[in-house]
């Protein structure tokens, strides 16, 4: 098998089950990472041994399972944040996803107790046109019920973050700015810290969206200087239903609870209630332990087993070598692509520029072919990719198209299903599309 120069990617493979399913009398080519990535054995195994030998709520029940899952839970927070190079757990919200995340700072800010950061009619909000609808729709709701402005920052023609017009875009009124650090079209790797210098200077918040990135780069919240982060454990390797809200200690700390009831309380009375303190204040309810768990990892203290998190096996692995590995990938993928007659690829062509999301269409007789279809003639022969707007419509209409093919990859992704993808592709290309 060939692989890139920098990962063990066949001893990889072997982590990942469902690497070994067949489509039809094809192997299985998963490239549609960016949506989900499949789970490696050890994940699975502590999701498996969470429920049978720790199953237990969390901060409540004073018996050894109730103790153990705590200590478990809470050692996840910290791996995290080790992960991402924040000051502690205090600064990791576990929630459900990246959309929660952002939705959790979008109601935390309109319904702020503290008058430095509630969000007002009138106030400023900058967004780039890049956005998945995740970080687009929280705040559009805000301009239309609560009166908040929010002002756009649009793309070069390379598919690069118009930089002047963004400057352009910052006002003595902007509150927050936010911003994917990567699109999940474009793959385009966004120039974080000029933004967060401009944004800064503007005495606003940055909010970035990690959920293409954290996954695919080394993250360090200090070097971005980001006042939020928000990204999903499913797009790196742990489970569905389980995300992270990065904030800086001294915002949550000033911050409004979003949701209500059990872990998030310190003490109630009829009259009303205080709120625990971080990260628990914004962890109501029965929070997803196991996924946490599946996420972040941690050693049992009494046994000193570790329970592997997807955190722990990326760090195996080196966020510098996952990033490498798949900056080869890009370029060979790039490559190919480009010398299929018809292919037009959306976003910068420097694989320095992006990360391992290609956007393409098919153009055959000067017109664009459906992405559904082409995407339909790849999954006949077991090569997984997505087709449409990605959630990502606004840019999807700046392209001038109703969507795309995407193609994403991720550690357990090769040279040689590049290959078979450009060779299936080509032959769509040359004899099945009208
Ligand atoms: C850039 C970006 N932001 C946010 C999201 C939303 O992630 P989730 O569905 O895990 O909440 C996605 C998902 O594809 C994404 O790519």
């Amino acid at each position: 098998m060939r692989e890139t120069s920098i990962l063990d990617v066949q001893r990889i493979r072997a982590d990942f089950p469902i690497l070994q399913r067949k489509i039809g009398d094809n192997p299985l080519i998963y490239f549609d990472n960016a949506a989900t990535t499949q789970k490696p054995r050890q994940v699975l195994r502590t999701m498996q041994e969470f429920y049978c030998t720790y199953n237990a709520n969390v901060h409540r029940s004073p018996h050894i399972l109730g103790q153990e899952a705590t200590e478990l839970y809470e050692q996840a927070h910290e791996n995290v944040a080790r992960f991402i190079g924040a000051d502690d757990g205090r600064e990791i919200v576990f929630v459900r996803s990246s959309t929660e995340a952002i939705n959790l700072v979008a109601y935390s800010l309109l319904h702020g107790e503290s008058e430095r950061l509630r969000l007002e009619p009138g106030d400023e909000i900058v967004l780039t046109i890049m956005e998945h609808h995740s970080n687009l729709v929280p705040w559009q709701v805000l301009r239309d019920k609560e009166g908040v402005v929010l002002r756009f920052v649009g793309i070069n023609d390379d598919g690069g973050l118009d930089l002047e017009q963004l400057k352009r875009q910052v006002t003595g009124k902007m509150k927050l700015l936010c911003c994917a650090h990567v699109s999940n079209v474009l793959g385009v790797i966004n120039p974080i810290s000029e933004i967060e210098r401009i944004t800064h200077k503007a005495g606003a918040l940055f909010l970035v969206d990690g959920a293409q990135s954290v996954p695919h780069m080394p993250i360090d919240v200090k070097e971005l200087g980001c006042d939020f982060l928000a990204f999903s454990g499913h797009k790196m390797l742990a489970p569905m239903g389980i995300g992270v809200l990065y904030g800086r200690k001294e915002l949550l700390e000033e911050m409004t609870p979003f949701l209500y009831g059990g872990d998030m309380i310190a003490d109630v009375k009829l009259e009303g209630a205080t709120w625990n303190k971080l990260p628990w204040k914004f962890e109501a309810g029965t929070a997803n332990v196991c996924g946490g768990i599946a996420l972040g990892g941690a050693v049992e203290l009494k046994s000193g087993r570790r329970l592997e998190g997807a955190v722990d096996y990326l760090q195996r692995i080196g966020m510098e070598e996952v990033r490498a590995h798949e900056r080869e990938l890009i370029e060979y993928a790039l490559d190919g692509l480009r010398a299929i007659p018809g292919v037009r690829i959306y976003g910068p062509l420097n694989p320095d520029e992006r990360t391992g999301v290609i956007a393409f269409n098919v153009i055959k007789g000067g017109e664009l072919a459906d992405p559904h279809i082409v995407a339909g003639f790849l999954n006949d022969e077991g090569i997984a990719v997505r087709s449409g707007g990605h959630c990502a419509y606004p840019l999807a209409d700046r392209l001038g198209v109703e969507g795309t093919v995407r193609v994403s990859f991720y550690i357990y992704n090769t040279k040689d299903e590049v290959d078979r993808f450009l060779e299936v592709l080509d032959d769509i290309v040359r004899r099945k599309l009208a």
